[in-house]
């Protein structure tokens, strides 16, 4: 994987790379962070874990299950899936996700809710036939008591059944997919990340009133999420008065080079656009948009994952003024925030990302959950239960709640300009655009 596809420049020092590598914390185990690094085409042609006795083919070191057949529910060690992408377009935000979820583990010593937690790690790359074989392979395989991760909505709508069928907790910690706590929604899945409408709704009226009010051009990968984005932003643009122009969906994964599109852009006539990318088509598309010369003359706003601090330092001034609209930035100046970024840096010598908050947030879930049930989690129906009863959540995002009839977040969006701070490009958070709750299935 190299720097670029990784959406950012990670240079590591040794100090990083040997706490990642085993002296930093204990519950990712080095096999797993080896077996990571293979990608998901070499794993899901091995032989299960629990037959050979190795490393699993998912990513971490497995014991063999227990003579109950019950390894991960009722006994000391906590087996917790992490299904994310380390390979690809969305490799930075896996890799972030993985970060998060280890700091809150090493923040409380490898243990959440009294148990001690084994994390097996599964590669999903962002493809939905990937992330189903890695998540059967986690339920029925490697057993694990609960799942958490997934960054493309296609993965988590692949997997939507599977989980809700077999009854195991899965804590989505990024992808967006509105189904997946509307129409599809499930007892066993919860969201500590966002819905698709929340991220770009959040900012519809807001462009009417600050961008232009017509002909805003809307632009997104050609996948569940850039549907979705695009129908949101259009739902509260046009609430408010503005017309949205056709747009264009480009091929996700593959398209590198954005000039058909920026053409069309500059030929449409549009007086703003909106933009849904994220990861390494975040970085293409911003430096691209500025390379055509569209920067100063049509404004680019969109959901914050077009300017995060995983790709950022990659864009450089040509992200520099752009403003988004997330639930989240490194900047939002709150106690528990400003202790976690400080945390986090130290730990990892980078910004903290939105997909880093979600998934330290889904520890913080599962933690608030085992708590409740003593730590015991055979009897689902009760861990779901204590789930949706956690109450408010104490994140670096600020104070949020899960929604007990959807299972997706209730919390507030800001609006933040990309400004230099202390020699560094960073996400300012500028106005508070409320609090949004998604509607459901209606
Ligand atoms: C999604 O597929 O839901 C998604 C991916 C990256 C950033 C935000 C959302």
């Amino acid at each position: 994987m190299d720097d670029l596809e990784n959406g950012r420049n990670k240079g590591m020092s040794r100090r990083l790379f040997l706490k990642r590598a085993g002296l930093f914390g204990a519950a990712v185990s080095a096999p797993g962070l080896l077996a990571a690094c293979g990608g998901a085409e070499t794993a899901g042609e091995q032989a299960s874990p629990a037959a050979t006795g190795a490393a699993s083919p998912t990513g971490a070191a497995t014991a063999a299950p227990s003579p109950t057949g019950s390894p991960a529910a009722g006994g000391d060690t906590l087996r917790v899936g992490l299904m994310v992408p380390l390979s690809g377009t969305y490799a930075s935000l896996g890799e972030d996700m993985r970060n998060g979820f280890q700091m809150y583990l090493d923040e409380n010593g490898g243990m959440l809710g009294g148990r001690t937690v084994e994390v097996v790690e599964a590669e999903t790359e962002a493809n939905p036939e990937v992330g189903l074989r890695v998540a059967q392979r986690l339920i029925e395989e490697d057993r694990v008591a609960m799942v958490t991760g997934i960054v493309s909505s296609a993965v988590a709508l692949g997997v939507r059944d599977l989980f809700h069928e077999s009854q195991v907790p899965l804590i989505v910690s990024n992808a967006g997919a509105n189904d997946v706590t509307r129409a599809a929604m499930s007892p066993y899945i919860f969201r500590t990340s966002f819905s698709n409408w929340q991220s770009s709704y959040s900012i519809g009226e807001w462009a009417y009133e600050n961008v232009a009010d017509s002909d805003i051009f809307v632009i997104a990968p050609d996948y569940a999420a850039g549907a979705e984005d695009i129908a949101a932003f259009r739902e509260a643009y046009e609430a408010a008065g503005g017309t949205v122009l056709e747009g264009a969906l480009p091929p996700f994964g593959t398209t590198q080079d954005y000039q058909p599109f920026l053409s069309e852009i500059q030929n449409s006539g549009a007086r703003g656009t909106f933009a849904f990318f994220a990861g390494g088509e975040a970085i293409n598309f911003v430096q691209q948009y500025r390379d055509f010369g569209l920067k100063d003359a049509i404004p680019l706003i969109g959901p914050g994952f077009l300017t995060d601090e995983g790709v950022l330092e990659a864009q450089g001034d040509a992200a520099a003024g752009l403003r988004t609209s997330l639930h989240y930035t490194p900047l939002l100046d709150n106690e528990t925030n400003n202790t976690f970024r400080a945390a986090y840096e130290e730990a990892f010598g980078e910004s903290p990302t939105v997909y880093a908050v979600q998934s330290y947030d889904a520890a913080q879930l599962i933690a608030l959950t085992l708590d409740a049930v003593g730590g015991e989690t055979d009897d689902v129906d009760a861990v779901v239960e204590a789930m949706e009863n956690v109450g408010s959540i104490d994140s670096p995002r600020g104070s949020f709640e899960i929604d007990p009839e959807t299972h997706n977040p209730i919390q507030t969006f800001y609006l933040r300009e990309v400004q230099e701070v202390e020699g560094a490009l960073g996400n300012v958070p500028i106005e508070d655009l409320g609090v949004f709750t998604d509607p459901g299935a209606s």
